[in-house]
C-alpha cells in the first residue's frame, strides 16, 4: 500500500520536473565523498533572469509562497521542503498554471549549499518552522546557529531573514541565536495580527494557530557581515 502511494507521488512529481531544482548524485548529498561535484546554481541559471531571489525554508503546502509570487512577479522564489508528499499539490499547481517565478527544492535545509551558489539570495522566509521543543533537539531548529551561519553564506550583504512563529520558546531561542551570530534584529512583533503590519500573507499553520486565538510572533534579522 505504502509503495503504491510512493509510486503515485513520484509520477505526480515527474510531470513537474522543470519546476524542481535538482542535483544528481547522492541524497543526502555528501560533499566529502569523492565524485560529489559542485552542482550548485545561481538564481540567474535557475530562472533565466537577474531578478532578486527570495527563499522560503519549510514551505509546507506552498500557500504562502504561491500568494507572494503572484503579488511579486518581479521576484524569483525558491521554496524548500523536506517532504515531497507535502508539496506535491503546490508543484502541480505551478506546473498547471505555468508560474515562472517559483521553483521548489526538495531537500533538507542543511543541504542547500549543494543547490544554490553563495551570496545570491536577498531574503529568507522561515514560517512556522518546526519548533523541536526538547533541549536535545535545539541543533535541528532552523534558527540554530549552524543554520544561521549557512544562511549568511547563501545571502547577499544586507540579506534579511523574515521569521514568523506561534511558538514563544522558539521565538526567544531564535532571537538569542540571531544576536549570537551577529544579525541585526528589527521590527519585532509579539502579536502580529493586532499590529500595524501591512500585507501579511497568512500561512497554513498561521491560520491554524491564530484561529485558536494564539498570538503570532514576527521578526526580521539582517545579515551584517
Ligand atoms: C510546521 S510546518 C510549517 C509549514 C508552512 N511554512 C506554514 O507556515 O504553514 C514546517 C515545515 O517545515 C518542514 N521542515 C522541517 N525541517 C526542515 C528542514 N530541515 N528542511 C526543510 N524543511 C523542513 C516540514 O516538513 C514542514 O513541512
Amino acid at each position: 500500500m505504502r509503495l503504491r502511494r510512493k509510486k503515485h507521488l513520484d509520477q505526480r512529481l515527474e510531470i513537474s520536473q522543470e519546476y524542481l531544482v535538482k542535483i544528481s548524485g547522492n541524497y543526502p548529498p555528501n560533499p566529502n565523498l569523492p565524485g560529489e561535484i559542485d552542482e550548485s546554481l545561481t538564481p540567474a541559471e535557475i530562472f533565466g533572469n537577474d531578478n532578486p531571489t527570495h527563499l522560503e525554508i519549510g514551505c509546507g503546502k506552498g500557500q504562502f509562497i504561491l500568494e507572494l509570487a503572484a503579488r511579486h512577479p518581479e521576484i524569483n522564489f525558491l521554496a524548500v521542503e523536506l517532504q515531497p508528499s507535502v508539496i506535491v499539490d503546490a508543484v502541480k499547481k505551478i506546473a498547471e498554471d505555468d508560474i515562472k517565478n517559483v521553483k521548489f527544492i526538495l531537500t533538507a535545509a542543511e543541504y542547500l549549499a549543494r543547490y544554490i551558489k553563495p551570496h545570491t539570495i536577498e531574503r529568507i522566509y522561515l514560517n512556522f518552522s518546526t519548533p523541536f521543543p526538547k533541549k536535545s533537539q535545539k541543533n535541528i531548529r532552523l534558527t540554530y546557529s549552524r543554520y544561521l551561519e549557512l544562511y549568511k553564506t547563501l545571502m547577499v550583504e544586507g540579506g534579511e531573514i523574515h521569521q514568523k512563529t506561534d511558538n514563544m520558546h522558539l521565538f526567544e531561542f531564535s532571537l538569542e541565536e540571531y544576536s549570537k551570530c551577529g544579525y541585526h534584529i528589527r521590527n519585532i512583533s509579539l502579536d502580529l495580527h493586532n499590529s500595524d503590519f501591512e500585507g501579511n500573507i497568512v500561512t497554513e499553520y498561521e491560520y491554524k494557530f491564530s484561529s485558536k486565538g494564539m498570538p503570532i510572533y514576527r521578526v526580521e534579522a539582517v545579515k551584517r557581515d
